[in-house]
């Protein structure tokens, strides 16, 4: 795949045709910020974060920068008075789910979130989706999934297999941005496997 060109915040940039927007952004040294992108999983474009002005062939519009590739001469904005709205809304709608996530804390100081826009429901899990591609991507085990679809949609950890393979393993806690992921482990572990809790605890 040949190079490209394009325009990043007003900068030249040079990447390679399959690249996303976000990678030869993050080449450039220039930041957009991220809740469901991880080096190591494919593109999700589950929280929007991302999103970024383009204009190609005269027209404008707004896309997932973590799922949208580069092409010649596409002109990018990461930032602008609507980028920062859209990332405002955002957040506010992600504080009313973990209102006391240090990472959502954070990102509503710089875009002036307000954590009680909308009405809270406490899920604190964002379905950012982190914890479940890790596991299934990365890891290969699977032994955390989505359940249940719209309102109801979460993340639950199943006990068959989180019993043989999480004890020893835990690396998604640390890609989760809220305190549901360890909550939820530890509570799978205390109602399922209750031997093994009694055995971490014992270390
Ligand atoms: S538990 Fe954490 S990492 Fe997993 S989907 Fe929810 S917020 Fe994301
Ligand atoms: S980082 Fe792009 S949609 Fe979440």
């Amino acid at each position: 795949m040949s190079d490209v060109l394009l325009t990043i915040d007003g900068k030249e940039v040079r990447a390679k045709g399959e690249t996303s927007i976000l990678d030869a952004a993050r080449s450039a040294g220039i930041f957009i910020p991220t809740l469901c992108h991880h080096e190591k999983l494919d593109p999700y474009g589950g929280c929007r974060l991302c999103t970024v002005e383009v204009e190609s062939r005269g027209r404008t519009s707004y896309v997932a920068s973590c799922l949208y590739p580069v092409e010649n001469d596409l002109i990018v904005r990461t930032r602008s008075e609507k980028i920062a709205k859209i990332r405002k809304v955002i957040l506010e709608l992600l504080l009313a789910h973990a209102p006391d996530s240090p990472q959502l804390v954070s990102l509503a100081e710089e875009y002036g979130a307000k954590p009680d826009r909308f009405e809270k429901e406490s899920s604190f899990c964002i379905l950012c989706g982190l914890c479940v591609r890790y596991c299934a991507e990365v890891k290969k085990k699977n032994a955390i999934a989505f359940v249940d679809q719209g309102p109801k949609r979460e993340v639950n950890f199943i006990p068959e297999i989180a019993s043989k393979e999480c004890w020893n393993c835990k690396e998604c806690f640390s890609l989760c941005p809220t305190s549901y992921l360890q909550a939820a482990y530890f509570l799978t572990e205390a109602l399922a496997f209750p031997q093994r809790a009694l055995k971490s605890s014992e270390k």
